[in-house]
């Protein structure tokens, strides 16, 4: 069989992403140590992938030895300002080394600012929904960016905002674990606030720096396309969760159902986008489901499905995703995109299917300049704990001993191959092949004298 090849364009960026609280351990003052004590969630961080004590490095050259040319991770603002009026030096200087540990491993950093984690004195102040909470942010921002810069150029300043907020504050599954959508609302204006102030305190401090958000992104339809219903909850459920935020960055005015609110300083603060794609949903309304805007999310019958049943593999969603956020003219990153699967059953197809989307996506001229695997080693994925394994390595939490999974293996060559071969698909995940190759018959063909 001829092999066919899917090339990425030359200096793409290929990593994994971290974030601080799910791999460094032993945090204790910010809001998600505290909803682990209060037992909101299935197991505790604990030491993590103990990062903090220094792991880091192996997985960083895990990375490395993986063919990887970059790394996502985050900063915990609490370690970094405790107390609202202490810098601690210490920890700013355990990022430098990190971050100058990446580069000199071959890894381009890119630095999220705001990961999920609030210190516990900015909950206690009112989180988001202060007023000064923009200026704190970026008062914060500000000391990390002038700390990092010379190792850092690019930078996300808050990771899915439209998630923290609906979690938090609509159905209450993160902290605060509130059920109130007015507050949803007020936070996600708070976040834009935030954005735009780290936004311009970055440019500030670092002209030249990139900046972007990660942005959840989720492609709907309606379960029961001509039903009114259904789609009325669609559209309501779409517009907030998808369209209100980004838009906002755009025009420098938020819009939902409950108001309009002008914040000017929001836009065109976005140098690329960034994009976090898991998975598409369908809708259906539901009277249960007033902290939902009355939208229950479901997965078409038949889906190819992640064991937690979390995940549908809907490889076209991340075409569609990607069209979607072209229209917003900047490069995009793929900030995360990855699978629960411990027994690494799903996650080679997961992977192939997914990156023949992207590379499909960059076919269409849409400026994708990097993928970040979510993620590089298994790690406490938030209220859901340890009970998802989304790493490319294997975790033992009690030995901290790490185990490859086929996926690395399989990663690793695309990455040093900066292609997806159908040799290497055949080798790591044939079920997948007509789908990844469609064409594949078409060299039989050509061979055929009867031609
Ligand atoms: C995303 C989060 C990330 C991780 C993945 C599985 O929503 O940004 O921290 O938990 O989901």
């Amino acid at each position: 069989m001829i092999a066919a090849e899917y090339h990425f364009p030359r200096g793409f960026l290929w990593g994994t992403a971290t974030a601080a609280h799910q791999v460094e351990g032993q945090n204790t003052n910010n809001t998600w140590a505290e909803w682990e004590a209060l037992g909101h969630t299935r197991g505790r961080a604990g030491r993590a992938c103990d990062w903090w004590a220094g792991r880091w490095k192996e997985d960083l050259d895990r990375a490395t030895e993986g063919g990887q040319n970059a790394h996502r991770f985050s900063v915990e603002w609490s370690r970094i300002q405790p107390t609202p009026d202490q810098w601690d030096e210490e920890a700013l200087d355990h990022y430098r080394r990190m971050a100058r540990g990446m580069v000199e491993r071959g890894l381009m950093p890119l630095v999220t600012l705001h990961h999920f984690t609030d210190p516990l004195w900015f909950a206690e102040h009112g989180g988001w929904e202060a007023t000064d909470a923009p200026q704190r942010f970026a008062r914060f921002v500000r000391k990390v960016v002038s700390a990092l810069r010379e190792y850092v150029s690019h930078w996300v300043t808050i990771n899915e905002p439209n998630i923290y907020a609906a979690l938090g504050y609509a159905s209450g599954e993160f902290p605060p674990g509130l059920q109130d959508p007015r507050r949803a609302q007020r936070v996600l204006v708070g976040l834009l606030r935030a954005h735009a102030a780290a936004y311009h305190a970055i440019h500030e401090v670092q002209p030249e720096a990139r900046v972007g958000y990660a942005w959840h992104y989720r492609p709907m339809q309606a379960a029961r396309p001509r039903h009114p219903l259904d789609r009325l909850a669609r559209r309501v459920q779409y517009n907030a969760f998808n369209m209100g935020f980004p838009t906002a960055i755009v025009t420098g005015v938020f819009r939902s159902p409950l108001g309009r609110v002008r914040l000017p300083e929001a836009r065109g603060t976005q140098d690329f986008f960034g994009l976090n794609y898991y998975s598409a949903d369908v809708i259906r309304f539901s009277w249960r489901r007033r902290h939902h805007l009355f939208a229950q999310r479901v997965h078409p019958p038949g889906s190819d499905l992640s064991p937690g049943g979390m995940i549908a593999n809907r490889p076209e969603g991340l075409f569609r995703s990607l069209k979607w956020a072209s229209q917003f003219g900047k490069p995009i990153l793929i900030t995360e995109n990855g699978v629960e699967d411990e027994a690494d059953g799903l996650r080679r197809r997961y992977l192939a299917q997914h990156l023949r989307a992207t590379w499909q996506a960059i076919n269409f001229n849409i400026p994708v300049k990097g993928y970040f695997h979510w993620t590089l080693v298994d790690n406490f994925e938030w209220e859901r704990g340890w009970e998802q394994r989304f790493g490319l390595w294997a975790l033992d939490t009690t030995s901290q001993k790490r185990s490859k999974r086929p996926s690395a293996d399989f990663y690793a060559e695309i990455c040093r191959a900066n292609a997806l071969t159908s040799e290497m698909v055949e080798r790591y995940c044939p079920e997948a092949f007509a789908d990844v190759f469609p064409a594949g018959d078409l060299p039989a063909r050509i061979d055929s004298p009867s031609v």
